[in-house]
This record gives structure tokens, sequence and C-alpha cells, in this order.
């Protein structure tokens, strides 16, 4: 993926900030509630003094023990965590631009006629993709595209700016319920699945993993992206002394309810263990500090943005995110 040709327009740009300078990136600062602050505090999350939001598990409002599971606690959850994904964009609108860049070029690559993206977020990549379809050849670059995505307001989002294109189509729901309405609406398959950092804000990645199986056919093409503990930013905050180890969670993990830190290692484990067999991987975007630090450093052109996504391609290990694209094995000859 590395070699593919990049798009013209900058993820500066592409978010609405002017090109020369990235200190005007959006910062926008979420709520957080004060109270002492804890070992990992000043890096990875907000500044001293607050503590990670979140709806606490308890008895939901008939009176039953959630642990998280239930429907109504999840659907909870899940608007808390949009709101808050929301509000404290920031230097994510960066990275989301890039995974974009490398995804559109998987997309040119591979030509699938169907495609599958589980969680779409604020900005839905079939918006990136149509947006090269509409400067670029060759065209049209899919046939159908289906979006899987549990919170209303993303889901509102993706159908208000796919507009009257009938390809595509939201289902409202968690993948892990609505696998079975995903695979009827694919018709004769998925040719490639999405899905972009959402595995680890998952308790259970088993849970996600096997809907994506049920997903995906033997021909199916599934990409999966995480953040990687293996970060140049989280080797500096160790290096510093302010972390103690690379996998620690930090108080923006918990605060985006982020379950789990993989490294290439873990993440391999994880997604083969699931029964997958991945047929490349890499990394993307070399990321010197953490999010509150990076959108702060005044003088992050694009191209300097454009060196550091190159650099993460270059160095997977150091990479702010990796990602995995597998199939499912073949099936044993009878
Ligand atoms: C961190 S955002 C990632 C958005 C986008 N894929 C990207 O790379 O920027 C995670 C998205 O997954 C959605 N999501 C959370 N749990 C989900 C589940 N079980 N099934 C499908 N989508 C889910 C969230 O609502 C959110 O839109």
């Amino acid at each position: 993926m590395g070699t593919s040709p990049k798009v013209e327009a900058s993820p500066v740009a592409a978010l609405g900030h002017p090109q020369s300078s990235a200190a005007a990136i959006d910062i926008r600062h979420t709520a957080t509630v004060t109270a002492p602050a804890d070992n990992v505090v000043g890096w990875d999350g907000d500044p001293p003094g607050s503590v990670p939001l979140g709806i606490p598990e308890g008895p939901d409002r008939a009176g039953n023990r959630t642990g998280g599971h239930s429907q109504e606690s999840r659907a909870e959850r899940l608007s808390h965590y949009a709101a808050t994904y929301g509000a404290d964009y920031g230097f994510e609108g960066v990275l989301v631009a890039y995974r974009h860049r490398m995804l559109v070029d998987l997309v040119r690559e591979h030509r699938p006629a169907t495609v599958v993206e589980v969680g779409c977020g604020m900005e839905p990549l079939v918006d990136a993709v149509r947006q090269r379809e509409a400067t670029g050849t060759p065209c049209p670059l899919f046939e159908k595209w289906v979006i899987v995505e549990p919170d209303a307001s993303f889901a509102d989002r993706a159908e208000a700016s796919a507009g009257r294109d009938r390809r595509v189509t939201v289902i409202r729901g968690f993948v892990e319920d609505v696998a079975g309405e995903v695979v009827s609406r694919c018709g004769q398959g998925a040719d490639l699945v999405v899905c972009s950092s959402l595995l680890h804000e998952l308790e259970d990645p088993d849970v996600l993993l096997s809907a994506l199986r049920r997903i995906a056919g033997p021909t199916t093409l599934v990409h999966v992206s995480v953040p990687n503990a293996g970060s140049l930013h989280r080797r500096l905050a160790r290096a510093m002394g302010m972390i103690d180890d690379i996998h620690q969670l930090s108080e923006r993990n918990h605060r985006f309810m982020q379950h789990h830190v993989y490294d290439r290692a873990s993440f391999a484990d994880v997604l083969t263990n699931a029964g997958f067999e991945i047929v490349h991987s890499g990394g993307a975007f070399a990321k010197l500090f953490d999010h509150h630090h990076m959108e702060r450093v005044p003088f992050l052109t694009p191209e300097l943005l454009d060196g550091l996504y190159e650099l993460g391609q270059e160095l997977p290990d150091l990479a702010a995110e990796i990602y995995a694209n597998m199939r499912l094995p073949a099936p044993e000859p009878r």
C-alpha cells in the first residue's frame, strides 16, 4: 500500500483547515470532571485534574445488573461515547483523513463491487471514495456500499451525506446484532469489509471478529485497523518515565472507552486466533506525541503531516496505527 499514488487533497484541507498551518487545527476540549490526578495525567489525556468520563457499569433502569452488556446500557454508553468523540475530535480528524487516504488507495487497487463499512464514525469512508470518484478514473469505484453504524447521530450523518446515491445503505445497529441483515443486503457477498479503529474499543474483540467472519465470504478481503501500543509517542512517554509500559491504557483510552492497546504481535494473535489469515499487514502515520500535544505543535504543515504518514508506512512497528488485510482460510477439500 505504501507505493500507491497519493490522493490530491491534503488531510488538513480535507478537514477544512487552512493549508498553511496546522496550528489552525480546531482544538476542542471535552468536558471533564475535576479529581485528583492519576499517574498518566499529562500524557495522552486532558490537563492535570481530569478523570475519564464514562457511564459506570451498574444496575440499568430496569434494575438489572448490566455489566455494560444490556441493550439499554450499550445504547447509553454508545451515545455517550459518540458525544465525547465528536466533542474532542481534534487531531483524530487528521488521522481519519490519512486512514481514508490509505483506504481509498485500497479500494482503487482492489476495485470491490460490494463494500461493508463497519462503524463509520463522524466521517464515513464512503464519502472519501465518492469524492475520489468525482475527481479520478477509473470510475465508478464500487456498486454497493453498506454502512453498519449503531449510533443514531453518526448514522444520520452518513445517510445525509450519501444523499441520493442509491448505492449506499446505512444499517443501524451493532454489527454483531445485524450481521445477517448485512449479508442479505450484500447479495452476492462483500468483496471488501472495512472495520477501522473499532476493535480495540470492544471489551470482547471476539464478538466483533465473529460478526466479521459471518459477513465475510471465501473471497472477501477484510481490513481491520487499531492504534498501536508500539507507537513512537508511547515509546517516548515510556522513555520519559511518564508511563511504565507502552501497553498501559491512557486517560484518553479510558475516556473513549477503549479496552485494549494492541502491539503488532498481539494484534496478529487476536486476528489469527479468531480464524483469519493475514494477507498483508502494516502501519500508518508516525505520531510523535499524544493527540493533545500534536494539536499544539505550531509547525505541522501538510508536507510534514504527509511525511509522518509515509514514515509510519515505512516503520510499522513505530506507527500510530496498525492494520491487517485478511481473508478466511479456504475450506478444506472433501
Ligand atoms: C472510533 S470510531 C471509528 C470510525 C471510523 N471507522 C474511523 O476509522 O475513523 C468507532 C465507530 O464504530 C461504531 N461502533 C461502536 N461499536 C460498534 C459495533 N459493535 N458495531 C458497529 N459499529 C460500532 C461507533 O459508533 C463509531 O462510529
